[in-house]
């Protein structure tokens, strides 16, 4: 069987650095994107690198749909110089931000920025990325415990991801026939930069999430990097369409 490759946005920091890290640990080569922190992506190399495993780190910014073309480019020629391939066999749109606001409040400018790097981006990268997606291929797409239970200030925010659920089930009828499973993993309030660092930080509102969570604490980025692995594992690969949500059991 040849090298496994998985394509993941946002892989700098928080949950998606976490899945590459533990994907590469798996044996899995990656392909990863940050939007600014070049730095932070340059270190994230470097630790997959300690794995044995292969890594590129590459600019993106999943609001700029204009520019998916020439990323798309880009993937390919990684691909052919460092694998000698044309395709990867996962993808993983996680890229994205926490942006709080109650519904009432809700700007259009918000609206559009959720819109774009939340739906929009994921929607129109996928289909630009379907050449370089390999048949039998995984597309995974990270959704949200917020598209389930609601809390307020979310609703924009979750109602691009609720989307982004919907989208899943689509694409997994679409792309059946070249058996590429699609599945979407929704994580509960996981401690990372997301949303300004809030849950980590907010030693209150950690405890209340505790509270209301089956298993008794708030998540970890590694409890949702060895759930991505295991999603993607060759075990799964008869899983298509569904939503996954792995939250410790939050607002049950
Ligand atoms: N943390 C949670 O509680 C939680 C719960 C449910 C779902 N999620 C979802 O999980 C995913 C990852 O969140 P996280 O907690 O890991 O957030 P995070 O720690 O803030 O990391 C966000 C990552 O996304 C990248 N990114 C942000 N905006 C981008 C854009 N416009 N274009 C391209 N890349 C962009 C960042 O790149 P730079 O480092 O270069 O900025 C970074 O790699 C998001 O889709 C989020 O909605 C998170």
């Amino acid at each position: 069987m040849s090298q496994r490759i998985a394509l993941v946005t946002g892989g700098s920091r928080g949950l998606g650095k976490n899945a590459v890290l533990k994907l590469a640990a798996a044996g899995v080569d990656i392909i990863f994107t940050y939007r600014s922190q070049q730095d932070a992506a340059r270190d994230v190399v470097a630790e997959i690198e300690k794995t044995g495993a292969k890594a590129v780190a590459l600019q993106l910014n999943v609001s700029e749909i204009a520019s998916f073309t020439e990323f798309a480019q880009q993937v390919k020629v990684q691909l052919k110089q460092e694998w000698g391939r044309d395709s990867v066999d996962c993808l993983v749109n996680n890229a994205g931000i926490g942006l709080y606001a109650p519904f009432a409040e809700t700007s259009e400018a918000m609206f559009d920025e959720l819109m774009n790097i939340h739906f929009k981006g994921p929607f129109f990268l996928t289909q630009q990325l379907l050449p370089l997606i390999a048949d039998g291929g995984r597309i995974l797409n990270v959704s949200t415990g917020l598209a389930r239970f609601a809390l307020p200030g979310y609703a924009a925010y979750a109602s691009m991801k609720g989307a982004m659920e919907v989208l899943t089930r689509y694409q997994a009828k679409e792309l059946g026939a070249r058996g590429i499973s699609v599945n979407s993993i929704a994580p509960g309030a996981i401690e990372t930069d997301f949303g300004g660092g809030h849950l980590r930080d907010n030693e209150e509102l950690n405890r209340y999430v505790a509270s209301q969570t089956a298993l008794g604490r708030t998540g970890l980025p590694d409890d949702i990097g060895e759930a991505i692995v295991a999603l993607l594992s060759d075990n799964l690969h008869w899983m298509t369409a569904q939503r996954i949500e792995v939250s410790g059991g939050m607002f049950l």
